[in-house]
């Protein structure tokens, strides 16, 4: 067995999913119905009955490819935006690559970003409302979540600081008692694309990167136990030409792809 990056599984380990998620795989060469070559040339090979339900597992021989889960979490009102071009980047990478995805377009989904006093009460009795749950359970779920964002007034826009408000909550991502701080999340992963209009050499010199990185992946994410594997800026992006562009959306490809080196 070989280790690969940073906490993530090591080569053999074998992950449970749904059989019809393995069928998306576009497979060819099956020599029956339930081993084939899937497009990215590894085996596959599937079984059933846990719990009653049809699962595959799946493993590849011979390389460094997992099936993982991700929550891709986008936060943009335009689907003509950068943002947007990222997130179906980065959904359709990981899909080629086989991993499961759910996508929590939060615009899209309407998703109320306001910490009520219902919610407050709800995370100290345990009775959360139901968007909350739904949200909670999708991260319980998941191996590695992927955030993408612009950059607004040098922070979250509110609606995804909204969302880590009301999801991230207390006595789900994190508690306290005598000893201090409890990180509920420990042992997912995070990867970050924010998009920027400023420069890279003027947020280089003010400390707006240290800044970032402090507030965003030590105070939200590291604070619940989610390692942030990469943070990758986009910068001058209100200004590049398309060319600089396409290359960045090729850096978000090859980025999620270096989990799996
Ligand atoms: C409300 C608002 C606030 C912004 N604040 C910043 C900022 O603080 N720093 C910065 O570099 N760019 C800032 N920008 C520029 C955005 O980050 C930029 O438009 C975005 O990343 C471009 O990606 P998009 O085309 O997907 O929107 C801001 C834009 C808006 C609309």
């Amino acid at each position: 067995m070989m280790s690969i990056i940073k906490g993530l599984p090591v080569r053999g380990e074998i992950y449970l999913l749904p059989i019809k998620k393995l069928r998306k795989h576009e497979m060819e060469g099956h020599t029956n119905e339930r081993q084939g070559i899937a497009a990215h040339g590894k085996t596959h090979v599937m079984e059933d009955d846990f719990d009653g339900e049809q699962v595959g597992r799946h493993y590849h021989f011979g390389g460094g490819c997992f099936v993982m889960k991700y929550v891709v979490i986008n936060t943009h009102p335009n689907n003509e935006s950068f943002n947007y071009a990222i997130q179906e980047t980065a959904v359709s990478a990981l899909q080629e690559a086989g991993h499961e995805v759910q996508l929590r377009d939060l615009y899209t989904l309407n998703f109320n970003p306001i910490l009520s006093v219902e919610d407050f009460a709800g995370s100290k009795s345990g009775q959360l409302p139901d968007d909350i749950k739904a949200e909670q359970d999708l991260i319980r779920w998941a191996d590695v979540l992927v955030v993408i964002y612009p950059l607004w007034w040098a922070s979250l826009p509110a609606m995804l600081k909204g969302y880590i408000d009301r999801v991230f909550s207390y006595g789900f991502a994190y508690s306290m008692d005598n000893n201090g701080l409890n990180k509920l999340l420990v042992g997912k992963k995070a990867i970050l694309f924010t998009t920027m209009g400023n420069t890279e050499t003027h947020y280089e010199e003010t400390g707006m990167f240290d800044s970032l990185a402090n507030t965003v992946d030590k105070g939200i994410f590291d604070f619940v136990g989610i390692e942030v594997l990469e943070h990758r800026y986009f910068t001058s992006v209100t200004t590049v030409d398309d060319a600089e562009r396409k290359k960045m959306l090729d850096e978000v490809k090859t980025t999620l792809r270096k989990l799996e080196s």
